[in-house]
């Protein structure tokens, strides 16, 4: 098998090479004056299996991208191509909100199926998307390799999913550091008033750790973390497997009392502190 990385997984491509002991392909990246994309393999190719690592950061670009690597690889004779897009873009237009909308992830599987032998992701919005893929689709989960950063860092902590559907995250990092958990929950005292608080246990002088999929504005993850502040806990921590931190959402995470943000590098950005390459490469052993 080779490695083949997109322009914006270079480094996170090389890393799982390295785990994998797979060459890692050359590939000259180049842009038109006009901005159209360019690729070029510039190795030798002497395998029939092909990985190609590219997070979708910058969505349009990395799709775009994805299919000419898939192109050019073909032509050099590669049969089996896979995907791996750490971050899958579009995967949060999963239905229709309004009448009259794309589901976006929807048409991208159905490209994408017809080109590539299974697409892979880290820790997707919803897992159902699978369902609109007609090759394998695997989601690899990021959670307790982002919970073995705070391994030595907390103190009888609480995990807490900001919300019900974040239990899961919660969970499985609970699991690594051997702890508690539990999600957050909305209640309506009066018609303008909302208290948000853990379903089950108490944060008073406890350590917090909230984990999320994707912190993108910051807002869902900052307000838990001050209600947790007003209830006691000593302090706070933030994790999030996709750390899309849109405009100044680091800033006001900062301000809402979390002492420390951390990310994995499936969306490049300043708290990608921890890396999926094992998580990626472990899965890649298996096939
Ligand atoms: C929602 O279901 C997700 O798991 C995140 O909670 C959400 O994307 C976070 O968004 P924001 O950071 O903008 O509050």
């Amino acid at each position: 098998m080779i490695v083949v990385p997109g322009s914006q997984s270079q480094n996170l491509a090389y890393e799982v090479s390295t785990i994998l002991n797979a060459d890692y392909i050359r590939v000259e990246f180049k842009r038109f004056p006009d901005n159209e994309i360019y690729v070029r393999i510039l190795d030798e190719i002497n395998d029939d299996k092909a990985v190609i690592i590219a997070t979708q950061r910058y969505q349009n670009d990395a799709i775009v991208e994805s299919f000419l690597l898939y192109d050019a690889l073909r032509d050099e004779g590669v049969k089996d191509i896979i995907l791996v897009a750490p971050y899958l873009a579009y995967a949060r237009q999963d239905k229709k909100f309004n009448p009259g909308e794309a589901i976006s992830i929807r048409i991208l599987a159905e490209i994408y199926s017809k080109m590539f032998k299974e697409v892979v992701t880290v820790n997707p919005h919803e897992e159902h998307i699978k369902e609109f893929f007609s090759i394998p689709f695997v989601s690899l989960d990021a959670v307790p390799k982002l919970a073995e950063y705070f391994k030595d860092k907390l103190e009888n902590p609480v995990v807490l999913g900001p919300d019900q559907g974040a239990l899961r995250f919660a969970k499985s990092a609970a699991e690594v550091l051997n702890a508690e958990y539990d999600y957050l929950e909305k209640t309506r005292i009066t018609p303008t008033e909302i208290k948000i608080a853990p379903k089950n246990i108490d944060v008073k002088d406890r350590e917090v750790l909230i984990v999320d999929d994707i912190i993108s504005t910051g807002g869902t993850v900052a307000t838990a973390a001050k209600m947790m502040l007003e209830q006691g806990a000593k302090k706070i921590y933030a994790a999030c497997v996709h750390p899309v931190l849109i405009g100044d959402a680091v800033n006001k995470l900062y301000h809402s009392g979390i002492v420390e943000v951390v990310g994995t590098n499936t969306f490049s950005s300043e708290v990608s502190k921890v890396s999926v390459a094992e998580v990626i490469a472990n899965y890649l052993k298996t096939i």
